[in-house]
């Protein structure tokens, strides 16, 4: 694991330390990057320890300061050390992006509890753990920025993903909710709504033939291409900026037009 030099100014760290869950992958990883090239210190968060290693070395590479933790963002405990940890390393955080989730393709008559609860668990909970485990450091601060990622789905239904589309529903409920308890303390609260990006995951699902080809798709988005992990990394660092300080407790839909709401 690369080190992170200890901050001995509380402020100065807070406003530059950023935690990426789901670091390790796809969106995560495209943040993670894009914002140690902005010159944020970044913790990257992922249960894909190996993952999070290889955004790191990336960024490392690239002339920025980053460190992996391996965690599963449903397990409170876990979160706990894993925010601790990098408090610890780098500094009070005074960024957060959430991004770690999974989804599955399910008819909703097929969705087993156990599986309603496991992405309600790791996509909206771990949501809330994450949240809850920083936002002190930003409250201390009197200032931070939260970035959790949506989906489209919450925005227009997800066939076959009830348990996703509702965790995705409950990301902007809880978006909008902190945006209204967190602003007068000086930090924001939105999230992004990505569709239609060209991840792993979204590979593996298309070699699988769950999801049409990226070409199929472009032909469906008024853009005419799927989008990259580098479009929405772009929409995280415009919501962690400075010129985003009156934004919160919105939903940034990141699609190329695919759904207008
Ligand atoms: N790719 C798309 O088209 C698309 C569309 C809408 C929304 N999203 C959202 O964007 C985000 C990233 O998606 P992606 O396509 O990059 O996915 P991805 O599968 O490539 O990356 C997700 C990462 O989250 C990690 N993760 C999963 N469960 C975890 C857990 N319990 N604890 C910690 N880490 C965990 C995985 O290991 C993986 O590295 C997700 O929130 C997803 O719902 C993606």
């Amino acid at each position: 694991m690369m080190s992170i030099p200890h901050s001995t100014s509380n402020r100065a760290a807070t406003a530059r330390v950023a935690v990426v869950t789901g670091g390790g992958s796809g969106i995560g990883s495209a943040i993670s990057q894009r914002l140690g090239a902005d010159g944020y210190t970044v913790a990257v968060l992922d249960l894909n320890g190996e993952g999070a290693e290889q955004t790191v070395k990336e960024i490392v590479a690239a002339g920025g300061q980053a460190k992996a933790y391996q965690l599963d963002v449903s397990d409170r405990a876990q979160v706990d050390q894993a925010i601790a940890a990098v408090r610890a390393d780098a500094g009070p955080v005074g960024f957060l992006v959430t991004s770690a989730a999974v989804a599955i393709q399910e008819p909703f008559a097929e969705i087993s509890v156990e599986s309603w609860n496991r992405i309600l668990a790791i996509n909206l909970t771990g949501t809330f753990h994450c949240a809850q485990a920083v936002l002190p450091d930003m409250v201390e601060a009197g200032t931070g920025r939260v970035v959790f990622i949506s989906s489209s789905s919450a925005q227009r239904g997800g066939p076959r993903m009830a348990h996703y589309a509702a965790s995705k529903g409950g990301v902007i409920a809880l978006t909008k909710t902190l945006a209204l308890e967190y602003s007068p303390l000086g930090i924001t609260v939105n999230n992004i709504a990505p569709s239609s990006i060209d991840t792993p995951s979204v590979r593996k699902k298309q070699e699988a033939g769950i999801v049409p080809s990226s070409e199929q798709m472009g032909k469906f988005i008024p853009a005419g291409r799927m989008g990259t992990g580098d479009d929405i990394a772009g929409a995280c660092a415009y919501l962690c900026s400075a010129d985003a300080s009156f934004v919160t407790g919105q939903t940034l839909s990141v699609n190329g037009g695919s759904y207008l709401g």
